[in-house]
């Protein structure tokens, strides 16, 4: 089993401190997408965490079972109103099964990375298909690596600064690893944390949902559905499982 980075001490304060994450300009688009791909079939999320995106679209209607390593993070969830439309399993999402057969499994916020190893992440795609239907599909929201900006010789690169929170990736070339350094105010106290990530590329994503005998379907530059370029800093990904 992986390491639980999301502890007592992330959980409590996730929400105040990814803030911006849970507005509902961030929310709604991706929601609408999930939605929209789901068209009324049961959906997997994959670490479901505090229920950001997976209470909304519980209120739309949709059947939602989530599977998250962290059972700080669904005490969170589960305080929530709605939070009882939704089922849960801890468990480690690259190797979990759970009962049911769905449309959409998704894994959102970059959390493909949480796997930190190639193996992992493959063995993440083959439990996907194993749990979709004909015709399901898998969604990944995660950035592009970033080590265009990286300048040569460094390792550390800020991804945000502003006046009550910190955060810093340092890579490492050699192993695809990089850990996020975060730093926060909230209610006047700081705290910090440090989570330890692989980074992937989009070809490899594909290479992985060949794997896993699925298909690449789209692949967008964010939940607005606008291309995917070279300029692009991030990707939602849509593969499918043959079939329908
Ligand atoms: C960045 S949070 C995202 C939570 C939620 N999806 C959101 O968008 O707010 C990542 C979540 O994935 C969970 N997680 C990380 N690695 C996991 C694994 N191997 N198996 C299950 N859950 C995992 C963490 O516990 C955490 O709740």
């Amino acid at each position: 089993m992986p390491v639980d980075c999301f502890t007592e001490r992330v959980a409590e304060r996730y929400d105040a401190s990814e803030a911006e994450m849970f507005a509902p300009a961030v929310v709604a688009p991706a929601v609408d997408v999930l939605a929209d791909l789901a068209a009324g079939r049961p959906v997997l999320e994959l670490g479901i965490g505090t229920g950001r995106i997976a209470l909304p679209l519980g209120e739309r209607g949709l059947r939602v079972h989530g599977i998250d390593l962290s059972p700080a993070m669904i005490t969170r969830l589960r305080a929530k109103p709605g939070a009882e439309r939704i089922r849960v399993t801890v468990g480690d999402f690259a190797r979990t099964r759970v009962p049911g057969i769905f449309g959409l499994a998704y894994l959102v916020f970059n959390t493909i990375m949480n796997l930190t190893t190639q193996d992992e992440q493959v063995a993440c795609f083959r439990n996907v298909a194993d749990h979709l239907g004909p015709g399901g599909l898998f969604v990944i929201e995660v950035g592009v690596p970033a080590l265009q900006r990286l300048p040569p010789g460094e390792t550390i690169r800020p991804f945000t600064v502003s006046a009550r929170k910190l955060g810093f990736d340092e890579y490492d070339v050699a192993t695809q690893r990089l850990v996020s350094h975060h730093y926060s105010l909230v209610d006047g106290q700081s705290d910090g944390f440090s989570i330890p990530f692989r980074y992937v590329w989009p070809a490899e994503l594909d290479l992985m949902a060949q794997l896993a005998g699925m298909k690449l379907r789209e692949r967008w530059s964010g939940w607005g559905r606008k291309a995917f370029t070279s300029d692009s800093t991030k990707h939602v990904s849509v593969w499918e499982k043959p079939g329908r």
